[in-house]
């Protein structure tokens, strides 16, 4: 018999015949605060041990990077979770314009599962409340969905994360213009699609690559990957994508909402190395029949 994972860690025999029970772990003190730079270090040996188990002494610079990046973009509102002054928690609301998304959440695998992500959520969600934004996007692994369900999010869609196979490119000819900067004309394209302002994320992201302007969208490359892509043609999608791989892009998170991104995951034989599903509390509307590629799972 399948034990029910909600109900069950532990298997009690009376009479011959199986209960199941839940067990309940003490409640830790645990102190939350506001992170700042000089976290980041504990912020990246965190973040390996929740997803990996890892315990690392050295954390690799592009997680360094990355965590620097989601310390500059949430603007003072990444938390972390600390037991007698050690960090176990993190977490990142950032805030853009009309909504907000929620990233970088982890605790360390012996501290999961007593209330310390529920914690970090409950102040990431009153940090938004007191910036007056009330619409709040994320991406969940499967360890996260039933925390956030718990808190009112619904789910959207799946997004998966592709490699992309550079043998598999069709040749599509289109002019592709390579900035690095984001002109207003593609910020206001971004904010149509997604339906909020994040003009200061795609300002940071352009400084770690390039944005790729065609007449039909637009794509960002950096540290590897490509997104936001946004098109009005599978075409258009495959010229900036074969231009981004060019650029040394590998990889692409593409919403499964979104039927051209579809049509290229078969197109383009895609193949998955790992999946989020996109939620939303209180209402996002996003043109998913434009967005073909989102950021990242952190950004959105
Ligand atoms: C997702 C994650 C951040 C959640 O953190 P957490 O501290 O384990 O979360 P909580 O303890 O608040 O809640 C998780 C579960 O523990 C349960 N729980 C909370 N307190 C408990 C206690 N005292 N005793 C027993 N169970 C408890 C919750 O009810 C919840 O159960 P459910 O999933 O069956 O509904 C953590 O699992 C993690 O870091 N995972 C790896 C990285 C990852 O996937 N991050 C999410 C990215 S979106």
């Amino acid at each position: 018999m399948a034990i029910p994972r909600a109900v069950s860690r532990y298997r009690l025999i009376f009479s011959g015949a199986p209960v199941y029970v839940r067990a309940v772990r003490p409640k830790p003190g645990v102190e939350l605060r506001r992170a700042s730079p000089l976290d980041v270090g504990t912020m990246g040996r965190v973040y390996l041990n929740a997803y990996r188990g890892d315990e690392v002494r050295d954390v690799p610079p592009m997680v360094l990077k990355s965590l620097s990046m989601c310390l500059r973009v949430s603007c003072g509102h990444c938390v972390v979770a600390e037991i007698d002054s050690e960090t176990v928690g993190m977490g990142c609301l950032f805030p853009y314009r009309g909504a907000a998304w929620i990233g970088g959440m982890a605790v360390e695998r012996r501290w999961q599962r007593r209330g310390i992500g529920t914690r970090i959520m409950a102040k990431l969600l009153e940090m938004a409340e007191n910036l007056g934004i009330s619409n709040i996007g994320l991406d969940a692994t499967e360890a996260g969905k039933r925390l956030y369900r718990k808190f009112g999010f619904v789910e959207v869609c799946e997004v998966p994360t592709y490699v992309i196979n550079r043998d598999a490119l069709p040749r599509v000819r289109t002019a592709i213009e390579v900035l690095d900067y984001v002109p207003s004309n593609v910020a206001a394209m971004d904010r149509g699609v997604m339906g909020f302002d994040r003009s200061q994320l795609l300002n940071e992201i352009v400084r770690h690559g390039a944005l790729l302007v065609s007449d039909g969208g637009y794509a960002f490359v950096w540290w590897g990957r490509i997104g936001p892509l946004v098109a009005n043609s599978l075409d258009t999608a495959i010229a900036l994508i074969s231009r981004a791989v060019e650029l040394g892009a590998r990889r692409i998170s593409i919403p499964l909402a979104s039927p051209l991104g579809r049509e290229l995951v078969k197109k383009l034989n895609l193949c998955e190395e790992f999946r989020c599903t996109r939620m939303v509390q209180g209402s996002i509307e996003t043109d998913y029949s434009r967005l073909v590629a989102i950021a990242s799972y952190a950004f959105g």
